[in-house]
């Protein structure tokens, strides 16, 4: 970009069209080609200059994610085709028992080509486009009528506020039909913080995405991560698929996203396979899913077809045999969490969930309970998410003998028979204790945990066992611990305690990000960390910051500067960060000088095993180098993973150093 800086007008735009495309290549693809800081820099300057010139403004500009005013309800909008729901089948010969109805209805015998899909666990919209501009965002509401969640939609960095006409022009008008979700690994940071901030959780990723779009105040969808998948069409002007794989071929092209495993099948048998792998890769899968969705690919064929009792004839959903089952609840015990808050959580008759012995089951909190009317001795039906903690559906009151009763949240803390208080506007029951043991028990489990300090062999026993005996206190104690005091706890051996003080002192060295998120500040998850350690250089610089500072970090809003500040201002908190750091935890800042990449630029290309994208151009920021998108000869260091393409051969040409990803992680003392 070289608009020349006394042009405000050619800067802004460039600006927002590079911008643009790095919210396609992280968002759309998964393919970041800056550093997260270098993305700040120029959303920086693009806010500066807008400020400066408001004459400039435009809705469609990447800085109109954040979300404005609340609104008061949501305006209805109207479908201009509704949105249908699809039927469902529950075995491959329901599924056959489909083709045979098309056949019959088309009086149709050749073969009949499919596109197969994941049936994602979301909340589904419609996103409008007119010449390439965002105009509108619904729900699919009841299929006829939708609430106009433009506002909201807008902040969902997937959703593309202008279609790229690079590749393909853009149509008139283009209604496109989507899945809104939230990530598995995304749904349990947001409950967590729900929960940090006396929230009720959500049970499950399908009421999480439904929920965070449906906010009045879409500052607080902005917040959270969500993401679209596009599946289907409304209205289509100006552009005439003939399948719609080519319809989704077009969508990608004008930089929507779409799932990258939808799979064009030739016949069933294909469609069948499509449905067998998709279900053994389910729990690996970022998302929920609940089946596949099966689509006859012609859009003549689609036409013909047309619909039955609010459903297409010409789709299907195949589900997945539903992770539910039923069980009784023995008891009902409060556990205490890292942050105080006390869950009722319920100790069930152990039962198999879709091949996992399910024994526990998180009841969320009391409000929960007396809604669902859940009492000790009751039969329940209970449901696991992927590697979403199950959850209680709903209890069989019918089906009581009497035996069963009603469960009150103690008044002192089970554990340390502390204070037991609940907030004002607040679902949560927390302990009051600052030195309870259950917490700091959660808050060691929590910096030892892989996505904090990542410290091997100190498990949930070990802890407790460390706790219990006073022997751990605070997080700093663990970096005192030595081998005659651990090998005095039960089930410890010589060579466990040494593996274990290893991994303690390796821990000394670990990242910025890692040991913010590891500190358990309120609403600083991974993301957040992350966000925070491109900003500050280390922990001391953080706990001097201002509100004012930390609004200029991406995904800092008010609320999560205000807990960050609360955090920073509490003398116990300061302390506990000094006694980390006197016991020599040091962390690394992102831009680490005479780090093993210092002044390299590096490029990655095909797909790499072991670490993301996203991770490994980390890794290499923290080593001090910077990453590239293109080879070229200022290039130093090509790292090659599977697949490799056009990349590969020019750093060949060019004669630069080329690498494994395995050769790459040992350079950087990953292996
Ligand atoms: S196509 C008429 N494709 O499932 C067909 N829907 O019961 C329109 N869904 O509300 C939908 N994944 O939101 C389609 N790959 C997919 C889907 C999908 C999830 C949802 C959709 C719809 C519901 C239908």
């Amino acid at each position: 970009m070289a608009a020349p800086k006394d042009d405000p007008a050619s800067e802004i735009r460039g600006l927002r069209e590079e911008i643009a495309r790095h919210d396609f290549q992280y968002y759309v693809l998964d393919q970041p080609e800056i550093s997260d800081a270098e993305y700040d820099r120029l959303l920086a300057r693009l806010v500066e200059l807008e400020k400066a010139h408001p004459e400039h403004a435009d809705p469609s500009s990447p800085t109109q994610r954040v979300g404005g005013q609340a609104a008061e309800k949501f305006g209805i909008v109207r479908h201009t085709v509704p949105m249908l729901s699809l039927a469902n089948a529950t075995s491959r010969g329901e599924v056959e028992e489909f083709e045979e109805r098309i056949r019959r209805f088309l009086k149709l015998e050749g073969p009949i080509e499919y596109v197969a899909e994941c049936k994602l666990d979301g909340i589904a919209v419609e996103v409008v486009y007119e010449d390439g501009r965002y105009v509108q965002g619904s729900t699919r509401g009841d299929g006829a009528n939708g609430e106009d969640v433009t506002a909201n939609l807008r902040t969902v960095r997937s959703v593309p506020l202008r279609l790229s006409a690079r590749e393909r022009p853009v149509p008139r008008r283009l209604e496109v039909r989507g899945e809104v979700i939230l990530p598995k690994e995304k749904f349990l940071e947001v409950n967590a913080e729900r929960v940090a901030r006396g929230e009720p959780e959500f049970a499950n990723p399908r009421n999480s995405a439904a929920g965070s779009l449906r906010q009045l105040d879409a500052r607080i969808t902005a917040s959270r991560p969500l993401e679209l998948f596009c599946h289907s069409a409304g209205i289509v002007d100006g552009f005439e698929a003939r399948t719609h794989w080519e319809f989704l071929a077009a969508c990608a092209e004008w930089g929507l996203r779409t799932n990258p495993r939808n799979r064009l099948c030739r016949s069933l048998e294909d469609v069948a396979a499509f449905y067998g792998e998709i279900g053994r890769a389910r729990d690996a899968l970022p998302y929920e899913i609940d089946g596949t969705v099966i689509k006859v690919n012609s859009l003549e064929l689609q036409r013909r077809l047309g619909e039955v009792s609010r459903s297409p004839r010409w789709a299907v959903a195949w589900k997945f045999r539903p992770r539910q089952a039923e069980t009784r609840i023995q008891e009902i015990v409060p556990s205490v969490g890292r942050t105080g808050v006390i869950t009722p959580i319920a100790a069930l008759d152990p039962v198999a969930v879709g091949g996992v012995t399910v024994s526990s089951a998180s009841l969320h909190n009391m409000d929960e309970v007396r809604r669902k009317d859940i009492r000790v001795g009751d039969e329940v039906l209970v449901e696991r998410a992927g590697d979403v903690i199950p959850y209680v559906v709903q209890s069989f009151p019918d089906r009581r003998t009497g035996r069963e009763h009603v469960f009150e949240m103690p008044a002192e803390c089970p554990v340390c028979r502390g204070n037991v208080e609940r907030r004002e506007n607040e679902v949560y029951y927390r302990c009051t204790n600052p030195s309870c043991p259950a917490k700091i028990e959660q808050r060691l489990r929590h910096w030892a945990s892989k996505s904090a300090m990542s410290i091997d062999g100190l498990g949930e026993k070990l802890v407790a066992q460390l706790v219990a005996r006073g022997i751990v206190r605070d997080l700093a104690d663990l970096y005192r611990l030595d081998v005659d005091r651990l090998v005095a706890l039960e089930r410890m051996g010589k060579k466990s305690a040494e593996n274990l003080l290893a991994g303690i002192e390796q821990s000394k060295q670990a990242t910025l990000d890692r040991f913010l998120h590891g500190l358990g500040i309120r609403h600083v998850g991974e993301t957040t960390a992350r966000a925070l350690a491109a900003h500050y250089e280390s922990a001391d610089d953080l706990l001097a910051t201002t509100e004012e500072e930390l609004l200029e970090v991406r995904d800092v809003g008010k609320e999560v500067a205000r807990t960050i500040l609360e955090y920073v201002a509490n003398p116990e908190n300061r302390a506990e960060v000094e006694r980390l750091q006197e016991a020599g935890v040091r962390p690394r800042t992102s831009t680490r000088r005479g780090g093993k990449l210092s002044g390299k630029r590096v490029v990655f290309t095909g797909s790499l095993g072991s670490v993301t994208r996203q991770e490994a151009q980390a890794i290499v920021e923290r080593e001090g180098g910077t990453t590239a998108s293109s080879v070229s000869k200022s290039v130093d260091l090509v790292v090659a993973g599977e697949a490799a393409g056009s990349k590969l051969k020019k750093a060949a040409e060019l004669g630069l150093r080329v690498v494994s990803e395995e050769e790459f992680l040992a350079l950087v003392g990953r292996r």
